[in-house]
């Protein structure tokens, strides 16, 4: 197959074709996942807990995210990967564009940006700079100390409607692509119905247009810490970590994952 662009992403919605993310921190799993026809590798700041052993994102830094970056980047020829943009590397316009400017260098396709308020300027200020932007809202992990922990987000009538709005605002900006972490099913359901940008969930139900899962989350490698309900183990199934990745890409292709059982009503 050719490999993922930009411009795909909103085809793929139209023709009703689920996107399949998977986070990726280095070659041979990034190898791996491209041979097994995942769409979009995320080397996301979970690193911050998964490979470096903090207990939240905050550590990670743009050199880690460069670096990570170059090295997923690297076992890629079909899946685009998209860089996060760590902890306050997009504080500002000018740190974000220095900040993008490094992962897009170092082989990232797109950078993603947690939150919508002050960050839509930013959202702004890289599109119209040529640098594609995914949005992430929802549990925003960046966010933890504000929050008080890892929720569910949008539960009641006002947090739903402040999420529809920064939904609608962030697409508005030129996102590309809007991640939903932590929405109940009808809350994100009712946002991709609204959005033409392809929205990718995680514990965020079944009716968004992709899903997206933590790698190490995906091959049993939870220990150390509670398993969120969205999560789900799929080596056993899949034998190995290329079938794995095959079997989680089928069941969300298929329609059968998330079900009901990893999702929040
Ligand atoms: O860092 C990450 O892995 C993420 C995904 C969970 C969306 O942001
Ligand atoms: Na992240």
């Amino acid at each position: 197959a050719a490999p993922w662009t930009v411009p795909k992403l909103r085809d793929a919605k139209r023709d009703g074709r689920k996107l399949v993310m998977l986070t990726g921190y280095d070659a041979g799993f990034a190898r791996a996942a491209d041979a097994a026809g995942i769409d979009l590798l995320l080397i996301g700041d979970s690193l911050g807990m998964v490979v470096q052993g903090h207990d939240s994102t905050l550590p990670v830094t743009m050199d880690h995210i460069e670096y990570h970056t170059a090295c997923v980047a690297r076992g890629l020829s079909q899946a685009l990967p998209v860089a996060d943009m760590p902890f306050q590397s997009d504080g500002s316009c000018a740190l974000a564009l220095d900040a993008a400017t490094r992962f897009l260098r170092a082989g990232a396709g797109m950078v993603k940006i947690e939150g919508a308020g002050h960050k839509l300027e930013v959202i702004r200020h890289l599109v119209e700079r040529e640098i594609p932007v995914c949005a992430h809202l929802g549990l925003t992990p960046q966010s933890v100390l504000r929050l008080g922990g890892y929720k569910v987000q949008g539960r009641d009538d006002a947090a739903a409607r402040r999420l529809r709005e920064d939904a609608a605002a962030v697409a508005e900006a030129g996102a590309e692509l809007l991640v939903l972490e932590c929405v109940p099913t009808a809350v994100a359901e009712s946002i991709t119905a609204a959005l033409e940008i392809p929205t990718i969930g995680i514990g965020a139900g079944p009716h968004c247009d992709g899903q997206v899962l933590v790698l190490h989350d995906m091959l049993g490698l939870s220990s150390g810490h509670r398993r969120p309900k969205f999560v789900k183990d799929f080596l056993a199934e899949g034998g190995s970590v290329e079938g794995a990745m095959r079997a989680y890409a089928d069941a969300v292709r298929d329609g059968r994952f998330p079900d009901d059982a990893h999702s929040y009503a």
